[in-house]
């Protein structure tokens, strides 16, 4: 197998020579943008990867791993409106720099070619396989993405509402960038499965860490605002845990009655800090990592293959930015 930084290499020549016209300038100029700003490109690597590790060519699942980013990053233009999120990979989000409309309209424009990519290169046995996963991936994401905006305004959310609306969000995208890679390997179905297992427990400790990073994040490497989430409210799984622990209300008051924005971040952190929640988050992120590695048992890939997934798990849930 390849390391992480040639999966991207790849991933990356494939994007830049994706087959967009250049007029109207409107509609590509911001899809060129937020493509071509980085990102780790996570899940189109777990797609090649996974292909990869069950002996077929990286390059099989090319377009699967484009159309998948494609799609990420569509998520991304529509999230940073929804947000009102206006740093994103440490530029000006695409809804600041180009404004709303052309956010939403190269938004809906990535969809699209994130479909058409998706089909590519697929038989006629798998086509079928590839859009129903894709389809039915991209619907749970935008119910995990009303959840999360509902959530916004109630105070009874509980963990496990929390825990199912992160896997609608982001869980079942890293699952499905796995079994991609697996369908167009020609794998059997338990394997393709057990890969959707290994990402979709990844994208749990994912979503976790990257809610962590949102409060204790290194502003220099995180490319989005820190305290987001606090600002908006955002039932994470700090806040919950603070909202239902926090004997003093400085939580609940800063929801109903909140201080400026920087006072109240630091009020809500100082409760974490006090409740112990970055090092209790940690333990259960880690508690996801291993029941990814887990599943990684039933794909029957090789002892060394098996430690390229188990090495991406760590660093991808020890991440900085
Ligand atoms: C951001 O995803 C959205 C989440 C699911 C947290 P990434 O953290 O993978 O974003 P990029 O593509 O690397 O910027
Ligand atoms: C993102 O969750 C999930 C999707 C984009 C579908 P977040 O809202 O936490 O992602 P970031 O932090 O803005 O990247
Ligand atoms: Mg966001
Ligand atoms: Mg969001
Ligand atoms: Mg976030």
């Amino acid at each position: 197998m390849l390391t992480y930084n040639r999966y991207v290499e790849l991933i990356n020549d494939a994007l830049h020579s994706f087959p967009y016209p250049a007029q109207p300038r409107g509609l590509y100029e911001p899809i060129s943008y937020a493509i071509d700003c980085g990102g780790k490109r996570l899940r189109p690597v777990l797609a090649l990867s996974v292909c990869e590790s069950l002996g077929a060519e990286a390059s099989t699942a090319i377009n699967q791993a484009v159309g998948i980013e494609m799609y990420h990053n569509f998520t991304l233009l529509h999230d940073d409106v929804m947000d009102r999120a206006e740093v994103r990979r440490g530029r000006p989000a695409v809804h600041v720099k180009y404004g709303e409309a052309s956010a939403i309209l190269s938004g809906d424009a990535m969809l699209t070619l994130a479909g058409i990519t998706m089909g590519k290169g697929c038989t006629e046995t798998l086509l079928p396989r590839v859009l129903h996963l894709f389809n039915t991936t991209a619907m749970e994401v935008y119910e995990g993405q009303q959840y999360d905006m509902d959530f916004e305004s109630r105070m009874d959310v509980t963990i496990d509402e929390y825990l199912d609306m992160i896997r609608l969000k982001t869980s079942v995208l890293l699952g499905c960038a796995c079994k991609l890679g697996a369908i167009m390997a020609g794998a059997d179905e338990d394997v393709c499965d057990a890969f959707y297992r290994y990402g979709e427990k990844l994208g749990m400790a994912f979503q976790l860490r990257d809610d962590l990073l949102d409060t204790y994040g290194d502003p220099a490497t995180f490319g989005k605002e820190i305290g987001g989430d606090i600002c908006n409210d955002k039932k994470t799984w700090l806040l919950i845990t603070a909202l239902s622990e926090d004997t003093t209300g400085e939580v609940k008051r800063e929801i109903t009655a909140p201080s400026d924005k920087t006072q109240k971040i630091a009020n809500v952190k100082k409760v974490y800090d006090r409740l112990n929640l970055p090092e209790r988050c940690s333990l259960l992120i880690d508690c996801y990592i291993s029941e990814a590695i887990d599943a990684l048992e039933r794909t029957g890939i090789s002892e060394k293959d098996k430690e390229f997934f188990t090495s991406l798990a760590h660093k991808s849930t020890t991440r900085v930015s």
